[in-house]
């Protein structure tokens, strides 16, 4: 065996950030401080926006004491531009009826905002009676422009992966957030 299979997406990870035990806590907290804010009369709808989101949006599914309906969207991404283009558009658009309802959009991060501030619009136009975030990591350079509602953690600037985020498609699967 050579050194490059030697390397697993374990080894390859500089320093872990979060972890498992980290977020499992956080979600909880977060499970129940969403399950205090939501009744059967909001008819809740919750939204991953893939991929990012996917194994935060497990945890946080089992961690909530309310009614709700599970729904996905997938939103372009940069691609390997630098600098978004501003516009976002539907990969693939939630099957929900949202008319009336409550959406708690899931994320795994927010960094400039342009995603959600380009998505929250396109729900409200779907007849949502009101769209909130819940991000797990938050990198705070949004300036005001936006703010999740709730925000598991502050996530340093260095370039994270883990627990759904990843570097060109890898590392979505570790149960801890790291730098690589
Ligand atoms: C990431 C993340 C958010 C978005 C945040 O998704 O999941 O959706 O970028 O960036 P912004 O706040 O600057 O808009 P990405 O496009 O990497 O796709 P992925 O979820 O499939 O990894």
């Amino acid at each position: 065996m050579n050194e490059d299979q030697a390397m697993t997406p374990h080894s390859a990870v500089q320093e872990v950030v979060f972890d498992e035990e980290t977020i499992r806590t956080r979600v909880r907290e977060l499970g129940r401080e969403i399950s205090r804010e939501y009744s059967e009369a909001d008819r809740l709808v919750m939204i991953g926006v893939l991929k990012g989101s996917f194994l935060f949006m497990a945890d946080l599914a089992r961690a909530l004491d309310v009614t709700f309906e599970v729904d996905f969207l997938m939103a372009s991404s940069y691609g390997d531009a630098t600098v978004s283009s501003g516009e976002v558009t539907f990969l693939y658009e939630p099957r929900t009826d949202l008319e009336g309802r409550a959406v708690l959009l899931v994320e795994d991060i927010v960094d400039s905002g342009t995603t959600l501030s380009a998505l929250i619009p396109r729900l409200e136009e779907r007849g949502a009676s009101c769209v909130e975030v819940v991000t797990l990591l938050h990198k705070r350079l949004t300036n005001g422009v936006f703010e999740p509602r709730w925000v598991g953690f502050d996530a340093p600037k260095s370039f994270l992966v883990g627990y759904g985020l990843d570097h060109a498609e890898a590392f979505r699967h570790l149960p801890y957030i790291a730098s690589l």
